[in-house]
């Protein structure tokens, strides 16, 4: 019987607050770059506190941070659960974890002043990219010689979802990231012009395939069996899931690239297999969801599950929306608009946020050697506070880029424009307000989670000793 005795888990517990941390900051730069856009006097004349340096911190915040560290700590519990082994080493899984947190402290610093290669999701310049290369090829030691040294025959399918995220993103970062430096921290891309671009899309879209989703679905296929209590609705399901996920994201990334320079057939191909992308995504979303099948009525008194559950609603529109905005013609009129912030938030806010803070709720007590979170309701005021956050902010953004679309192609008789772009702008401002109140909800929330977390966790003791014993489900 397997007493949690064994496992590493003050790294998951570092991990784990870390996530709530970070994305307390993470969305704090969120709204205030969301008010910046509708008051721009926010930036108080001041270049470090400007709109163009705040963003990049704000989604390396949510992402390198807020996502990658919830990425950690949960790839780091459940591989170590499903193989019932401890971590293959405690010290260089440290070094994981104070590298990491050396990463984002130097993004933290290094964005607001400037330093940047210009390639978004890839602005931290040579040095902090060389330090993240160390860091991940630490990490995947740590998770692949932990999967080798499992004592269990079968590798469990979240564990497939958890390595595919790692080597994709090792692969992405070093390809993306070839750089010559020119100076202590500035550098230039070794490709340039059109292939330049395809690089970079090739990084962003795999990114958001092999971060924003492969590792979340990670957590799908362990964190919704578990608090549901049942298993997988279709465990072949979840490899073909795999397989189709992986193959296919690949290829998508010149959707990002509609009617640019790049060869028409390349971004041809980028468009069929974002529509083949469906598929798999909602077979995953669809297999996810099914695990519930029998235990519906848990989504009426459990918050975490309702949680895990919304998320992949959230999923599942998020992949139906990005294969038809990938379609050439819809993207003439979504490109440059309000309606990609949507998606994006759609997919950030309800899919990769919700999973996120289902899965962290599910952990902390369990490290904190308690039986539940501090507050039940509290758990349930976040998730209603973000899901009205959520729809104020993604319903906003849709009306404003329509509207946007609409008002730039909009030509009279004679040919000439029938908008200017600051009409457009002007036409904005309703929906950024909206969008701002939608973003400090969301934010409300997260804050709640911090406060319910630290009452959770304020007096464990320590360490691993006080797990309580917890049978896995998948021996
Ligand atoms: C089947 C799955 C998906 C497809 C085919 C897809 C497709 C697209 C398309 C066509 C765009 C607009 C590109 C442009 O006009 O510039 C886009 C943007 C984006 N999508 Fe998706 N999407 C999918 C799922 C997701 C999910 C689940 C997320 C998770 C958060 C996501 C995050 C993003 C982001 C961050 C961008 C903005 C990239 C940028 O311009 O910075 N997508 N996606
Ligand atoms: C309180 C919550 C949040 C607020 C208020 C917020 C607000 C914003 C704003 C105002 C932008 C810039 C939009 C523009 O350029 O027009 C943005 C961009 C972005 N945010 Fe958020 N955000 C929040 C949470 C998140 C989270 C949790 C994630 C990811 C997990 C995320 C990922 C992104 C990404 C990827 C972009 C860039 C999109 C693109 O370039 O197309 N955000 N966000």
């Amino acid at each position: 019987m397997d007493t949690g005795l064994n496992y590493n888990y003050k790294v998951v517990r570092q991990f784990t607050i870390a996530t709530v941390v970070w994305g307390v900051i993470g969305m704090l730069m969120g709204v205030v770059i969301a008010a910046q856009l509708a008051w721009p006097a926010l930036n108080f004349d001041t270049p470090w506190l400007t709109y163009g340096r705040l963003r990049p911190l704000h989604t390396n915040a949510v992402i390198f941070a807020f996502g990658i560290c919830g990425l950690f700590a949960t790839s780091y519990y459940v591989v170590q659960r499903t193989c019932q082994v401890r971590l293959f080493s405690d010290k260089l899984a440290a070094f994981t974890f104070w590298g990491w947190q050396a990463v984002l402290v130097l993004a933290t610093i290094t964005l607001p002043m400037g330093f940047t290669r210009g390639k978004e999701y890839a602005e931290l310049e040579w040095p902090i990219a060389l330090l993240i290369t160390v860091v991940w090829v630490a990490y995947a030691v740590v998770f692949f010689g932990t999967l080798v040294k499992r004592k269990v025959k079968h590798i469990y399918v979240a564990n497939w979802f958890f390595g595919g995220y790692i080597l994709a993103v090792a692969v992405l970062h070093v390809v993306n990231g070839a750089s010559i430096p020119v100076s202590a921290w500035k550098s230039y891309s070794v490709y340039s012009g059109v292939q330049d671009a395809m690089i970079q899309w090739w990084y962003g879209h795999n990114a958001v395939g092999f971060i924003l989703t492969a590792g979340y679905l990670g957590m799908v296929y362990y964190f919704i069996p578990k608090q549901a209590d049942r298993p997988v609705y279709s465990y072949r399901l979840s490899i073909v899931h795999f397989w189709a996920l992986i193959f296919t994201y690949m290829w998508a990334g010149p959707h990002h690239l509609h009617y640019t320079a790049l060869p028409d057939w390349t971004q041809s191909i980028g468009m069929v297999f974002s529509l083949i992308l469906l598929a798999p995504s909602w077979g995953g979303m669809i297999n996810g969801m099914m695990t519930l099948s029998g235990a519906w009525h848990k989504l009426r008194s459990d918050p975490i599950l309702k949680f895990l559950i919304v998320s992949l609603s959230f999923y599942g529109m998020a992949t139906f929306e990005g294969p038809m905005m990938s379609i050439k013609t819809i993207n003439s009129l979504s490109h440059y608009t309000d309606w990609g912030i949507a998606h994006v938030h759609a997919g950030a806010l309800g899919w990769v946020g919700f999973i996120t803070m289902g899965s962290i709720y599910y952990l902390v007590p369990r490290l904190a050697g308690k039986t539940q979170m501090y507050s039940t309701r509290l758990i349930d005021l976040h998730f209603w506070v973000a899901t009205i956050g959520i729809v104020l902010y993604i319903a906003s953004m849709w009306i404003a880029g329509v509207m946007q679309g609409l008002m730039w192609r909009a030509v009279n008789p004679d040919g000439t424009l029938t908008y200017t772009f600051v009409e457009g702008v002007k036409a904005t401002y309703p929906y950024y307000v909206i969008r701002f109140g939608g973003g400090l909800l969301y934010l409300s929330g997260m804050l709640v989670m911090a406060y319910n977390t630290w009452q959770t966790m304020r007096d464990t003791v320590s360490r691993d000793a006080r797990i309580p014993a917890l049978t896995p489900q998948h021996a």
